[in-house]
């Protein structure tokens, strides 16, 4: 399997005169108009406490200049893993448009207010599920679980859910961001911006 990337528009360093978020949000604005699946899809990296890396998809729930956010159970895996080592690498892998976006970066949770108010917007069962889920613990069976999410759907009857005090969100603060975008012959267009020190660099392919 060989997929030629013929992606004409080329990728110039002084595209990068205002930064590195407008090229982020456009790219993210071109995978939306090219129907790429879940195009807010990001995978994420973090590390364990023996230094080794683990990867998931989460949902990209926020891009704006100060970087990428997304929301989770903090007592999961990732959550447990970015307390102790609070950064991480995320890449959103848009394959059918040829292209990649991967920011790395610190990480800190989002305040309690914006948690709240993200979760003032999801539907009812995506906030009853939240609660009825002890993200990335053991379960003994489906049927446990289901009946975890009886009991919260009880306890919460007739009134608006809370945020559960383990949930919320993360922002990945960008140090560095390397763009990505398939070429013929290989030559792929690579584009790293370090934050700090505005510079811009062309790497290898
Ligand atoms: C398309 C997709 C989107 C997902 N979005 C989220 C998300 O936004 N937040 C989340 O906690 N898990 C999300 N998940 C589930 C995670 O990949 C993962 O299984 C879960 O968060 C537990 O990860 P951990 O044990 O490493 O903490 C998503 C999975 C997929 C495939």
């Amino acid at each position: 399997m060989r997929v030629d990337y013929a992606d004409d528009t080329d990728l110039e360093v002084d595209r990068f005169e205002g930064g590195w978020f407008p090229v982020a949000q456009q790219w993210l604005g071109d995978a939306i108009a090219a129907a790429v699946p879940e195009p807010n899809a990001i995978v994420l990296g973090t590390v364990d406490e023996s230094g080794h890396p683990a990867t998931r998809t989460v949902l990209c729930k926020g891009l704006d200049a100060d970087g990428v956010v997304f929301y989770t159970n903090y007592e999961s895996d990732k959550g447990v893993q970015l307390a102790r080592t609070p950064y991480a690498s995320i890449t959103f892998p848009w394959i059918a448009i040829a292209r990649q976006l991967t920011i790395r970066g610190a990480v800190k949770k989002v305040s309690a207010e914006s948690t709240a108010k993200y979760f003032a917007t999801r539907p009812r069962g995506s906030q009853l599920g939240a609660w009825a889920s002890h993200q990335s613990r053991p379960v003994a069976s489906r049927a446990e679980l289901e009946a975890q999410l009886a009991e919260v759907t009880a306890r919460f009857d007739g009134a608006d859910v809370p945020v559960p005090p383990n949930w919320g969100g993360f922002r990945v603060i960008p140090e560095t961001v390397e763009f990505w975008q398939g070429r013929t012959n290989r030559l792929h267009n690579r584009i790293r911006v370090t934050v700090a020190s505005s510079t811009v660099e062309r790497l290898q392919p």
